[in-house]
């Protein structure tokens, strides 16, 4: 069967098996690596996706049901020539560790800050909650949100 979905604003047509997951599309068929695989379960929000706009685990949605959608992954975020800035305060506070969640922790990021950008800590602890840091980096992830709130 075939999924059609923009992704990062280009648009796709791709052939998918019913059972295929929106997860593996991405990383394997379109090469978005940046979508990682923990769990495959749901629980680490390591495969975190922009979907319309919203975070998804995107290891729990077949692809076929992303048909129509429009997703964002961490390569989506910046506008090609610019990091966005969360990305760049991510590096002027030192908040990559290994690396491993900062893509979906970014994409959760930019959710609340294109929805409230003026967020308080306890609404990005929230936000944050959904990811799984293992290196612990959450206090830079906040200082990362607080900067490009002030600005
Ligand atoms: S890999 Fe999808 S939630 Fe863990
Ligand atoms: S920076 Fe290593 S898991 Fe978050």
């Amino acid at each position: 069967m075939k999924a059609e979905f923009m992704v990062n604003d280009v648009k796709y047509v791709v052939e998918v098996e019913p059972n295929e997951r929106l997860s593996d599309v991405l990383r394997r068929k379109l090469g978005f690596v940046s979508v990682k695989e923990g769990c495959g379960v749901g629980d680490c929000g390591l495969c975190i996706v922009l979907l319309d706009g919203k975070p998804v685990n995107s290891c729990l949605m077949l692809a076929y049901q992303a048909s129509g959608h429009r997703i964002t992954t961490v390569e989506g975020m910046g506008d090609g020539t610019r990091l966005h800035p969360l990305q760049q305060a991510f590096i002027d506070v030192g908040a990559v560790q290994c690396g491993f969640c900062i893509p979906a922790a970014l994409l959760v990021l930019k959710h609340l800050h294109d929805t409230k950008p003026d967020a308080d800590r306890e609404e990005v602890r929230h936000a944050l909650r959904s990811v799984l840091c293992r290196c612990g980096s959450y206090i830079r992830f906040e200082e990362a949100f607080k900067q490009v709130s002030r600005r």
